[in-house]
């Protein structure tokens, strides 16, 4: 109640918050995450006198503790920044293939995938980037002591934190499907026995990484013992990341993407990303049509958004790789000329068929990583995506390190014309090469309107990131939601191949699948969609939300 009026005092009676109660306001900083605790540390760091960034640093490293899922620092991912001034910049801190790294690595000699070889082993790891991304991030734009902004996170590994249910549980279940990793069973159970929920988790290695990292910046995690660790696990295991990988790896300062709908400005991660070109190219293609009129939830709608979704993953399993290694057309696939093209076979009456815009399998889909949204008191924004691929990763902890790695070689198209383990066909603009980025959905992405903050969203959900941000844009702008309502509504999602529209629990009435049927599509219910941990801001209010469909909490001041 105290909430409700709180918010209406803020917004005033017309405002969609009213009847919203759900989102948390802030006249100052905020920062919306799957962990209460990372959320938490943000804050108290824009507190302290950090911006945006600082605090979205202290965010990321504190996640690598409490949400050790998908939080990392043995992974990768991607920033958006925007200063309050306008200028936007996007940094690529995915991991890179080793070296050693070859097309066929994980391919026998008749040229079939060698099952679990690029998910859970040794050879499954790409070089981390989130450490370097992180400082490089802070270096140029933090405000506060590298220290300081690392601290958080030592804290939280050193002294421990109550482990929720869900956590608990997700430890006991990754240890009963890993392999036999000895320092991961060490670091996820309780001196061998599984955890319960209120445990208190201490993770005494990580907390010594991590004071490597904050003493001696880059130089304590890609050279030192936390490297020579890294490099002799790999080689006592058979995995591909060298000494000299580590001390080469480096995040870049990429051209974010942008793009332009109903007047609103979609800024979003280029490639190695696929996750902006997706976004805008289908956006574009939906900006001809009257969402609005369509109705939420209506078959007309969803009938749309899905040829639009269909026809931009086909593009995405073509042209989308690495841009170090890859020319990608990225001007032509975000260009309302292109959409408007790729729309002209659009039927309303009628699926178009995938086979007939490409062909291929399908396969299974997992569902981590992670997004979180910061924003500060000057209206500095930041929204960053971070991955270790699957959850856990690799499921490898690295002895002595506390440091989990990734499995994202295997969002390298490993073997031309099949899927990976989210469904994703890839073709020769994704093949492994040495040094290579491997393609992302991984779609951190900021709005603005007449030059002013208004959005930023993000998610996890491998293949289904970009349709779910989507989806809270379109709730936004075309239906004018609030934002609790834009992120908690039910989802849906296509991805050309399968050719298969996934809808999550409640999330279209019968009468509406029964229409969607007749025009020829096939539908799959799924588990949950995404968890697009979101920022609005509505006349200089922030409202955070976190995402129902996980744990975690929007803090704001
Ligand atoms: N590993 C999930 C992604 O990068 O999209």
């Amino acid at each position: 109640m105290y909430l409700k009026l709180l918010i209406f005092f803020l917004v005033g009676q017309t405002s969609v918050y009213a009847a919203s109660p759900s989102a948390v306001p802030a006249r100052h900083g905020l920062v919306t995450s799957t962990s209460a605790l990372a959320s938490q540390a943000g804050v108290d760091i824009l507190r302290q006198g950090g911006n945006a960034v600082d605090a979205a640093v202290a965010t990321a490293f504190a996640l690598a503790v409490t949400y050790p899922a998908a939080g990392n620092i043995g992974g990768g991912g991607f920033a958006l920044v925007r200063l309050p001034d306008g200028r936007v910049f996007s940094l690529d801190h995915r991991e890179t293939a080793p070296g050693s790294a070859s097309r066929d690595m994980y391919l026998d000699t008749e040229g079939e995938i060698i099952k679990g070889l690029s998910l859970k082993t040794h050879k499954a790891s790409g070089t981390p980037g989130s450490v370097d991304g992180l400082l490089e991030l802070h270096g140029r734009f933090g405000v506060l002591d590298r220290k300081a902004v690392i601290q958080p996170a030592i804290d939280l590994a050193q002294g421990g934190f109550p482990l929720s249910w869900q956590m608990a549980e997700s430890f006991n279940r990754m240890l009963r499907l890993a392999p036999d990793f000895p320092a991961t069973r060490k670091k996820f159970s309780n001196a061998g026995e599984p955890f319960q929920a209120g445990d208190i988790w201490k993770q005494a290695d990580l907390a010594r990484t991590m004071r490597a990292v904050s003493e001696q910046g880059r130089q304590g995690f890609y050279n030192g013992w936390v490297a020579a660790a890294i490099a002799a696990e790999m080689r006592s295991g058979d995995g591909n990341i060298t000494a000299s990988d580590l001390q080469q790896y480096r995040s870049v300062w990429r051209s974010p993407i942008k793009g332009e709908y109903r007047g609103y400005q979609v800024w979003s991660m280029g490639p190695p990303s696929s996750g902006g070109v997706l976004l805008v190219q289908m956006l574009n293609m939906l900006e001809a049509y009257d969402v609005k009129s369509m109705g939420w939830g209506s078959a007309e709608q969803v009938h749309l958004m899905v040829e639009a979704e269909r026809r931009s993953y086909a593009d995405r399993a073509r042209h989308l790789g690495d841009p170090d290694f890859w020319d990608v057309p990225v001007a032509l696939l975000t260009s309302k000329q292109y959409a408007r093209q790729r729309m002209s076979n659009f039927d309303a009456s009628q699926a178009t068929s995938s086979h007939l815009v490409g062909a291929g399998e399908s396969n299974h889909e997992s569902e981590q990583t992670t997004h979180f949204s910061v924003i500060d008191k000057d209206g500095l924004m930041v929204s960053l995506t971070t991955t270790l691929n699957s959850g856990y990763g690799s499921r490898l902890v690295i002895p002595g390190t506390g440091i989990l790695m990734n499995n994202e070689m295997d969002d390298f198209s490993i073997k031309p014309n099949t899927p990976n383990q989210f469904g994703l066909l890839g073709m020769e603009a994704n093949e492994i090469s040495p040094h290579k980025r491997m393609l992302s959905s991984m779609t951190p992405t900021l709005v603005t309107h007449q030059g002013k903050p208004f959005l930023i969203t993000g998610s996890p959900g491998g293949s289904t990131i970009i349709t779910t941000v989507l989806q809270v844009i379109v709730n936004l702008v075309d239906h004018g939601m609030s934002i609790a309502d834009a992120v908690a509504l039910p989802r849906f999602h296509h991805q050309w191949l399968p050719d298969v529209i996934y809808y999550g629990r409640y999330g279209l009435s019968p009468d509406t699948i029964a229409k969607l049927r007749s025009k020829g599509h096939e539908l799959k219910q799924r588990s949950v969609l995404g968890d697009a941990n979101s920022i609005h801001i509505v006349d200089g209010v922030r409202y955070g939300f976190k995402d129902p469909r996980h744990e975690g909490q929007a803090v704001g001041y």
